[in-house]
């Protein structure tokens, strides 16, 4: 952990609140290394944390209020803990707000408290800010207020707040890796059960490149919702056919194989994009545990592809950054990550063509948009914890 943050965060703290912070805390973002829309189908995922992270300096202050400020936006929210409500006005601090509210209808009691933010993942870039801000904020007020939260609720609480609260209905992924990722491991998470494993994913001739399409992503959250209706309805037919499936991570690929045609087209490409995908992340899982890294970038590609092709959730800025990244030597897969329509691509690189891949990139998408994308270099992090 980078000491100057900390001791600027607790510096500003008592520069703004007139006293020295009890505690720190900090969650970090993530990326996703396999295993894309198969969160909500109780799939299979396979993603990491990574070294871009919220802060949050605490104290209680013994008044029925969380007073929320953010050193990024310079501003501070105040809200009474019996009257927490969704507000647009209160931007950022919905999150945290978010958060407290779901906390208290699960009959956790709240104490007032005082609480700065600092933050270093790129807002809007598809990196988790949101989750991670969402998942920092839960260990705070578990710790403030002395509560004791089954680990394995503090996602599910998260993710509740983001769905009805926020009123984005994403999986459970993001929110559950911050909390529960493990430094140099990659997570692999069944969604059907929330049954996990740390796996290994340490390979000191390897990086993982995160690349910033810089695009703003507008049509994100409807076109997400649409995805997920057209799982649904994919699931209700073949339903039909197959006997005792619930969700999408229950259809076998020959299964799948045998009933496609009943599908209507577009329904059948989503379903196929899902269901080859869950078994795209047992591979890549198979192929980590055997230090395989050759073919576990075969498999990013893979999936890149098919997001592209059958999901249909990639842009052409997203596949600009992935075709330049895949003609460098030393680069052994390159795809898209998270939700689509921009944010950011993933690339796996062998350590000496890390600089040829970045002049690569900058020189393809500069040309092309004429925006110098942003990179990140990250090695697989800790999740959530006090500091
Ligand atoms: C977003 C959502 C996740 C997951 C991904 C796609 O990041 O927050 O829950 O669905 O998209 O894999």
């Amino acid at each position: 952990m980078d000491n100057k943050r900390i001791k600027n965060l607790k510096k500003n703290f008592k520069d703004i609140y007139k006293k020295n912070c009890s505690y720190v805390f900090e969650a970090p973002g993530r990326v996703n290394l396999i295993g894309e829309h198969t969160d909500y189908n109780g799939g299979f995922v396979l993603p990491i944390a990574i070294d871009r992270s919220i802060l949050i300096a605490a104290k209680p202050n013994n008044e029925n209020i969380l007073r929320l400020h953010s050193l990024d936006f310079n501003n501070t929210i105040t809200c009474n803990l019996d009257k927490i409500k969704y507000d647009s006005k209160n931007g950022w601090a919905n999150y945290p707000l978010g958060v407290a509210k779901i906390l208290q209808d699960k009959g956790y009691i709240l104490k007032g408290a005082d609480l700065m933010f600092e933050g270093t993942i790129p807002r809007g870039s598809g990196l988790s800010s949101s989750a991670a801000i969402e998942v920092v904020s839960c260990i705070a007020y578990e710790e403030i207020s002395k509560l004791k939260i089954d680990k394995k609720q503090i996602p599910v609480i998260c993710q509740k707040a983001e769905n009805d609260f926020i009123g984005v209905k994403c999986g459970i992924m993001d929110q559950f890796v911050i909390t529960n990722a493990k430094k140099n491991s990659a997570l692999f998470l069944d969604c059907r059960n929330l049954k996990y494993e740390n796996i290994t994913f340490s390979d000191e001739d390897v990086s993982i490149v995160i690349v910033d399409t810089k695009l703003e992503r507008k049509l994100v959250n409807s076109a997400y919702n649409e995805r997920r209706q057209q799982c649904e309805d994919g699931v209700k037919i073949l339903k039909r056919y197959i006997k005792g499936i619930k969700l999408l991570r229950d259809v076998k690929v020959a299964d799948f194989e045998k009933y496609k045609s009943k599908l209507p087209l577009i329904v059948r490409k989503r379903c196929e994009h899902v269901i080859y995908e869950n078994q795209r992340v047992l591979d890549a899982v198979r192929y980590l545990k055997t230090k395989n890294i050759n073919d576990f970038g075969k498999l990013m590609n893979e999936s890149h592809d098919s997001l592209k092709n059958l999901y249909e959730v990639s842009c052409k800025q997203l596949d600009t950054l992935v075709y330049s990244a895949r003609k460098v030597k030393g680069v052994l897969g390159s795809r898209m990550t998270g939700a689509g329509f921009g944010g950011c691509t993933v690339t796996l690189v062998k350590n000496e063509s890390i600089n040829g891949l970045v002049i690569k990139m900058t020189e393809k998408y500069i040309s092309k948009y004429n925006i110098n994308p942003n990179f990140y270099i990250s090695q697989a992090e800790n999740g959530a914890r006090k500091i």
